[in-house]
């Protein structure tokens, strides 16, 4: 069973749609726990109710490697997820789990990402530049932001009068229906042992 940590800072929808398709999918994985970097975030309450266990970190605690280590052994981790996680991941994490830490981006990478580009910002900008497509981007995790392989991309259109809001919602969809099984088959069937 491949023991997979979710990194989330805000609601935790994605969080939760992991759990769940990979309880509901028999998937040789678990999340085994979650960590958040904010106490008051909603992933914590999902988690709660979905059983599974939460660290809080500070940002120095995250960026503290004996202490993130320390988290990352107790749960036996072997691949992490970020889902909404407004962080950077540290170093020497990304030297720890070569091409095992996937993020999910709300866009079609390399448009709108970069600094500053998360949440709500993102469908703002896609709405202001006129664009007649957006979507989402689940890439592996390098120390550049947003900058890392793309290891898939899923597409919707945008009407011209489509809001952010609007346009957020469409990019909803395409994680749920998306996310949960490319997370399983990039960081759990790829590490299978044979
Ligand atoms: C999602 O739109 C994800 O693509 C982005 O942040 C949002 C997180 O939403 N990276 P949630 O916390 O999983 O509900």
């Amino acid at each position: 069973m491949k023991k997979i940590a979710v990194f989330a800072s805000g609601n935790g929808s994605n969080a939760e749609n992991i759990i769940n398709y990979m309880r509901a999918t028999g998937a040789e994985a678990e999340v085994a726990v979650i960590v958040t970097n904010r106490k008051d975030a909603g992933v914590i309450g999902r988690a709660n109710r979905l059983n599974v266990p939460v660290e809080v970190m500070s940002r120095q605690e995250i960026n503290d490697s004996s202490r993130m280590l320390d988290v990352i052994d107790n749960y036996g981790i072997d691949a992490i997820v970020l889902a909404g996680f407004l962080l950077m991941v540290p170093g020497f994490l990304i030297e720890r789990f070569p091409d095992k830490i996937l993020n999910i981006h709300p866009s079609l990478l390399p448009k709108f990402g970069g600094r500053g580009m998360y949440g709500h910002h993102v469908h703002e900008a896609v709405a202001a530049a006129g664009e007649n497509m957006s979507g989402i981007t689940v890439h592996f995790v390098s120390e550049e932001c947003d900058g890392g392989r793309i290891v898939f991309q899923a597409s919707v259109g945008i009407e011209p009068t489509d809001t952010p809001a609007d346009i957020e919602t469409k990019v909803r969809h395409l994680e749920q229906e998306h996310f949960p099984r490319v997370v399983v088959e990039t960081l759990v069937k790829a590490t299978e042992k044979v």
